[in-house]
């Protein structure tokens, strides 16, 4: 495994390997602090492709003031263990000023989808997300990349900027990974105390009942699923509720009814403390 801190390096590391090879590139975008989620995204990118690359950023351009940017947690040295044992082959980790040399004057915005859930509650996000998610196709041009459910919307933006601007990857999905005790692995489950980590188990209870409920009750209102999770969600006095909401998936359109949808999300932000956690279910209501 090579780790290389240059957008050059790693461009003329990538052709000589197309040069030599008929592999694909398999390609997974990370803010770093890895965990057993980013290592299956890894894994899943070794499984399909003839070379993996990682990179390594925490993107300044995705985080709002007040934001956690200058605290998001770093381990360069377990990063790169975690990459090694999962089967990378580049790990690309560039510096601030060698993505964004000059002030940026260009982002890229995709309407509509970055309106609703964590877009109305972190205005700006997904614009930085989609910026520095395109800088690095451009730079790495992958076949494939590997991006987890855990951030639904997420996938579903990129999804649509890459059909949007003919971009030549294509992006797989992957599920999002748990603790045995249900908590979607994160990389700032680190900042929650052990309270907070405690009463955080509501989110995957609260997603596991709307599960049920959906599976019981074929017509179903978006609202009586939504009151059912933020109830139970409640119950934890640390929880402060950011959203609950379900809309169709991936299109994130309002839920009408189960006759014009076949794949809702139930996706919800909740704050413990300073922590701001986020979850969700895709359900399919046809097969
Ligand atoms: O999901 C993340 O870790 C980030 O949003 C991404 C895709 C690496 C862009 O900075």
């Amino acid at each position: 495994m090579e780790v290389i801190h240059s957008i050059a390096d790693l461009r003329s590391r990538i052709s000589e390997y197309r040069r030599k090879n008929d592999g694909s590139v398999g390609f997974v975008p990370t803010m770093g602090y890895l965990h057993e989620g980013h290592a299956s995204l890894l894994r899943k990118a070794r499984s399909q492709s003839g070379l993996v690359v990682l990179s390594i950023f925490v993107n300044p351009l995705q985080f709002g003031p007040g934001e956690d940017f200058e605290r998001y947690p770093r381990n360069t040295e377990r990063d790169l263990e975690v990459a090694e044992a999962a089967g990378a082959d580049l790990v690309f980790m560039p510096t601030v000023s060698e993505m964004y040399p000059t002030p940026t004057r260009t982002t890229v915005a995709v309407s509509g989808l970055t309106s609703r859930l964590c877009g109305a509650s972190r205005p700006g996000h997904f614009d930085g997300v989609a910026t520095v998610v395109s800088k690095l196709f451009h730079i790495v041009q992958p076949d494939q990349a590997f991006f987890g459910l855990k951030d639904a919307q997420q996938v579903a933006v990129i999804q649509q900027m890459v059909q949007d601007l003919n971009l030549p990857v294509e992006i797989v999905p992957c599920p999002t990974l748990r603790e045995k005790d249900g908590l979607a692995m994160s990389s700032r489950n680190v900042y929650l105390s052990d309270e907070e980590r405690k009463q955080a188990l509501v989110l995957s209870q609260a997603l596991d009942k709307a599960k049920e409920f959906v599976q019981s009750r074929p017509n179903f209102h978006a609202a009586e699923l939504e009151n059912l999770v933020t109830s139970h969600i409640a119950s934890a006095p640390l929880a402060v509720i950011d959203y609950v909401e379900v809309l169709a998936f991936p299109s994130l359109e309002p839920f009408e009814n189960s006759t014009h949808t076949d794949s809702i999300i139930l996706a919800l932000a909740v704050k413990f403390g300073k922590t701001r956690l986020i979850d969700n279910v895709i359900l399919q209501l046809r097969k």
